[in-house]
């Protein structure tokens, strides 16, 4: 049996034998005293009517008393004559079906009961195994006798005890049996959640989770538990495979951020080296301060990046549309120069309250407007906000021709699209990095789309009242 099985096996037996070792002392020691007790209350409430009563009720009412108290009442004029006396009571007696071995009232009794006491007496009947507890009283000039017959509860109680002694082998095998049974099934499903929890711990989530993912069905606490260590699994290979996730990025990150300052710095050594030697042809000192400049931009940009990532966000409510018109009238002047047509549609009813980080939002809005300028094939950017299912749905597109394959990946830092690259117009390719970190830590739902010469990027706000 296991460990589980034996704990509860042994408190339960302990706890009957200590049950019926208790009823077994009761039985012995503590029921025939109390027992002889309750039948001398018995006798003390009759004699209390008699007493209370004149005698001619008495006389009428002794059917009735012995009928409604279960005794036998006999009465007698006292005699003087002891012997035919109690020959006379014994009569009495037998009429009622009353056979005693032994019954004697003594002189003695006689006089104090005529003085008017009470008198009880206890007359053990031997090998009848019974005793006659009889109550003697006066009631005017006649002698009564109220009693009534008590088995001995000795014998009685030793064929009951040995009966509970049986019982008792009977019960603890059968408890045994069913501790057995219950907790097999208990402990079945708990030796699965151990195994389940311990791959858990050693991060085997593959297994844990593909071949013996807690399949409990207990209909019971155990059954909770394994659905709640099954959600837990589930969290944690989630959160395990962001973290190996993200671990993974961070080192794509850390190389392109190498080689993204290697290659302007080799650049800067190589135009120093032919200004030192005199090859200059005028063009090599801007050369070296475009370059420095991009790394400056670059390490600007970073420290943006790393910023967002760890920024705590102050949340206000604020008007979206507002807000975005504020950031477009900056470009206003770029687009009359580059002669870029920029349309902006609202559908929206009604004032578009949101609760967010404001800075953050524009920054959203500036690397959006900025980089469709940047990179519009077209000359013409949309820009629409409509409502859909209770949210705010902006949109931004412009022409573009980009492979479907790749668009998911303008998310990524430092990815810049070669075409863009080619056309000199691309800087770092952090911006979409940091809108992306910005709206994820909003919680909004976002993402770009691309179709016939168009890219869209689109995000749903959650408007408030
Ligand atoms: N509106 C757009 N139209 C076409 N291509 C785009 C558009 N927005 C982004 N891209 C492509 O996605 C790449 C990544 O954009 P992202 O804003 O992250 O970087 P970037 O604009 O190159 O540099 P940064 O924003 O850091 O100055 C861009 O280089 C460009 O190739
Ligand atoms: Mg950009």
């Amino acid at each position: 049996m296991n460990k589980l099985g034996k704990k509860l096996s042994l408190s339960i037996s302990i706890a009957i034998i200590c049950i019926i070792t208790f009823s077994i002392l009761l039985n012995k020691y503590f029921l025939p005293k109390y027992y002889l007790h309750e039948m001398k209350g018995n006798l003390e409430s009759v004699t209390e009517t008699i007493g209370s009563i004149n005698k001619k009720d008495f006389i009428n009412a002794v059917p009735e008393l012995e009928k409604k108290y279960n005794v036998t009442i006999v009465y007698e004029q006292t005699n003087e004559d002891i012997n035919s006396f109690n020959d006379s009571l014994r009569d009495n007696l037998d009429r009622k079906q009353v056979t005693l071995n032994k019954f004697w009232v003594t002189p003695d009794t006689l006089r104090k009961v005529e003085n008017g006491k009470k008198v009880n007496k206890l007359y053990d009947q031997g090998k009848l195994k019974s005793s006659f507890l009889s109550s003697f009283m006066n009631k005017g000039n006649l002698f009564v006798l109220v009693g009534l017959s008590i088995a001995h509860f000795n014998d009685a109680a030793k064929v009951i005890n040995m009966l509970y002694i049986y019982v008792l082998g009977i019960a603890v095998v059968i408890i045994l049996l069913l501790v057995w049974l219950l907790t097999k099934k208990m402990t079945d499903p708990l030796k699965e959640l151990k195994e389940v929890s311990e791959e858990i711990a050693e991060l085997k989530f593959k297994k844990a989770l593909k071949f013996k993912k807690a399949h409990v069905q207990t209909n019971d606490e155990i059954e909770e538990l394994a659905y709640s260590i099954n959600i837990m699994s589930d969290k944690l290979k989630k959160a395990h495979e962001d973290l190996l996730k993200k671990n993974e990025n961070l080192k794509t990150f850390m190389a392109d951020i190498n080689h993204e300052l290697k290659t302007p710095l080799s650049v800067i050594q190589i135009y120093a080296q032919g200004l030192k030697d005199g090859l200059d042809d005028g063009t090599y000192t801007d050369t070296i301060l475009k370059q420095t400049k991009n790394i400056s931009s670059l390490i600007e940009d970073l420290l943006n990046y790393s910023r967002i990532e760890r920024a705590v966000f102050t949340k206000e409510k604020f008007n979206l549309f507002q807000l975005f018109q504020e950031c477009l009238s900056k470009y206003d002047l770029e687009c009359r120069t580059k002669n870029i047509n920029v349309s902006v549609s609202n559908k929206v009813k009604g004032e578009m309250r949101v609760d967010a980080d404001k800075k953050k939002i524009e920054m959203v809005f500036n690397n959006l407007i900025s980089n469709a300028i940047k990179y519009t094939q077209n000359q013409k950017i949309d820009i629409a906000f409509a409502e859909s299912g209770g949210q705010v749905l902006f949109t931004i597109q412009n022409g573009a021709n980009i492979d479907d394959k790749k668009i998911e990946k303008v998310w990524e830092p430092f990815y810049v699209i070669e075409s863009s690259r080619n056309k000199n117009v691309s800087g770092t390719g952090l911006g979409l990095a940091i809108v992306k970190s910005i709206l994820e830590r909003h919680q909004l739902d976002f993402g770009v789309l691309h179709q016939e010469g168009y890219i869209q990027f689109y995000i749903y706000f959650k408007r408030i009242p």
